[in-house]
């Protein structure tokens, strides 16, 4: 067998990276954090790439890492995307053949999340401002989200029960 994969999708504040981090630990494989990649290839995080060169100069640099992710996975995998990276149509095409998970949750509880894990000030999430902006954001994407292999509704979920259903609906473990 090949080296798999999964791809985890959702808006900002869905769990991604707590729900890859728990789904690598239980299948025994790598958890990688795009952002991570980009910010490692850039030699800059995120919110200094927004500020010094704006949002096209990120999306460029996240479909280069994903692409560079894509061609060199040698080890099984589940990966957190960005919150933006699957509305990309040439990222969609990247990842067609893995499959992609949308953690999905109610606006208000995203939301929630976003402020319990980062400043008030949003300094760690550029595209996140006030609740209007981000309702906004959220609505525009959902159409991209949903084109994922499919879809787990989170809320009320431990990150435990998340992976159960993942593992179950794509036959791991
Ligand atoms: C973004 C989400 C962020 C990060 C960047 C852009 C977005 O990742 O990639 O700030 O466009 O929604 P998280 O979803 O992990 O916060």
């Amino acid at each position: 067998m090949g080296v798999r994969a999964v791809f985890l999708v959702g808006f900002m504040g869905s769990g991604k990276s707590t729900v890859g981090q728990e789904l690598a630990r239980r299948l025994a494989w790598d958890f990688v954090d795009l952002d991570a990649r980009i910010e490692a290839r850039e030699r800059k995080t995120i919110p200094d790439i927004f500020r010094l060169h704006g949002e096209h100069a990120f999306r460029s640099a996240e479909t280069d890492a994903l692409r560079d992710l894509t061609n060199s996975l040698a080890r099984d995998s589940v990966v957190a995307l960005g919150g933006g990276a699957f509305v990309q149509e040439t990222n969609r095409e990247l990842l067609r053949s893995w499959p992609s998970v949308f953690l999905d949750a109610p606006i208000s509880e995203l939301w929630q999340r976003c402020l319990q894990h980062e400043a008030p000030d949003g300094a760690k999430r550029p595209l996140r401002n006030d609740l209007e902006q981000f309702s906004r954001l959220h609505e525009e994407r959902l159409p991209f989200y949903r084109q994922t292999y499919m879809v787990v509704e989170t809320s009320g979920k431990t990150p435990g029960a998340i992976c159960q259903e993942i593992e179950r609906a794509l036959q791991l473990g």
